[in-house]
């Protein structure tokens, strides 16, 4: 199977394409490599998709529909796995511009190419954070997600919006995957987990929101591309458009993950407790009865082995 990954430079699209090559597909990747973090740490996770002979990289920003279009052209592509999007939440208050490029007209150019080159399947990254604040728990995909809290929701809920409205039309499959706080090995550096790493291994002091109060659904990119592998390959679904949460389902105090990287580093961390910040959802827990049905598969790696394979990873990769 022909297939196009898109931000395969980053944490989950290079996870995914890993996968897929290693299982035989013919994958090529797409990534415009930008610096929202460490470039680096990009070129050194697309030297390993290299390694892999059915592996093909154009540097494209999918804000350009001409070069994108080119790709369509030059391949015949089935499914499309598209991760490329500007991530993160705190950030969407500091450069909003950069979300409506990348996640409104990036988006909007994907699903333009699904429709005229006959893609068959669209699967495309949405994110936990279109719940907002909810009451209710776990979070189920039907709950209203009309209240998001910051831009970042708002562009990826907008992203479900427009799949439906193309599903509807020009009758390609699209699903939409609701990721809960993906981390492991490769992750990124805006996230906690790496950032309290790095900051605890040299004496920095972190910055801990809400007090340590959050509640997060923490996901092992393990699990993650395990599903994104399924899902892409499943032929169960039959609406023409879809939501799938993708979860552990198993939810963790923010004080509790960072107990566990203080464990696997064996070094405490100086805490700075700070108040619940502009944007931040106080907690999630997925529901993921849904994609269990379909795929028969549950997330399986508990958090502390998680948080154990990311500080190690962090060791190896960083030699400290
Ligand atoms: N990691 C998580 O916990 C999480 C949670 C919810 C949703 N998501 C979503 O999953 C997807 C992947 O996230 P990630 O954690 O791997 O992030 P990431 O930033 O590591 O990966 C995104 C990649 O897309 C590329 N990219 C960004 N804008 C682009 C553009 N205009 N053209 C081409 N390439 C572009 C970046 O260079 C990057 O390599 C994103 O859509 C993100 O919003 C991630």
């Amino acid at each position: 199977m022909k297939v196009l990954v898109t931000g395969c430079a980053g944490f989950i699209g290079f996870h995914v394409a890993k996968k897929l090559l290693a299982n035989g597909n013919v994958v090529i990747g797409i990534d415009n490599l930008n610096n929202y973090y460490d470039i680096s740490l990009k070129n050194k996770r697309l030297k390993i998709l290299k390694n892999f002979k059915k592996f093909t990289f154009k540097k494209i920003n999918i804000c350009n529909s001409t070069k994108l279009n080119s790709i369509f052209k030059q391949n015949k592509i089935q499914n499309i796995i598209h991760l490329a999007a500007q991530a993160g939440v705190r950030y969407s208050l500091m450069r909003p511009k950069s979300y409506i490029n990348s996640n409104i007209k990036g988006f909007f150019n994907i699903i333009e190419c699904c429709r005229y080159y006959g893609v068959v399947k669209l699967l495309y990254a949405s994110t936990s954070s279109v719940y907002g604040n909810q009451k209710k728990f776990p979070l189920k995909e039907d709950l209203n997600t009309d209240n998001p809290i910051q831009l970042y929701a708002a562009t990826k809920k907008s992203n479900e919006l427009m799949a439906k409205a193309y599903s509807h039309l020009f009758n390609f499959q699209t699903i939409g995957m609701r990721f809960f706080t993906v981390y492991g090995p490769w992750g990124r550096p805006d996230m906690a987990l790496f950032k309290f790493t790095k900051k605890i291994l040299s004496n920095r002091e972190i910055e801990i929101y809400n007090y340590g109060n959050h509640i997060r659904d923490f996901t092992y990119i393990d699990d993650v591309t395990e599903i994104i592998v399924r899902l892409n390959k499943t032929k169960k679904i039959k609406k023409n458009s879809e939501i799938f949460n993708i979860g552990n389902s198993n939810p963790v105090k923010l004080i509790d993950y960072i107990h566990q990287i203080e464990k696997s580093l064996n070094k405490r961390a100086k805490k700075k407790y700070l108040p619940l910040q502009a944007g931040d959802s106080k907690k999630t827990h997925s529901n993921t009865k849904k994609l269990h049905k379909i795929l028969n598969y549950k997330p399986k790696v508990n958090f502390r082995i998680g948080v154990n394979n990311f500080v190690k990873w962090y060791r190896d990769h960083y030699s400290k």
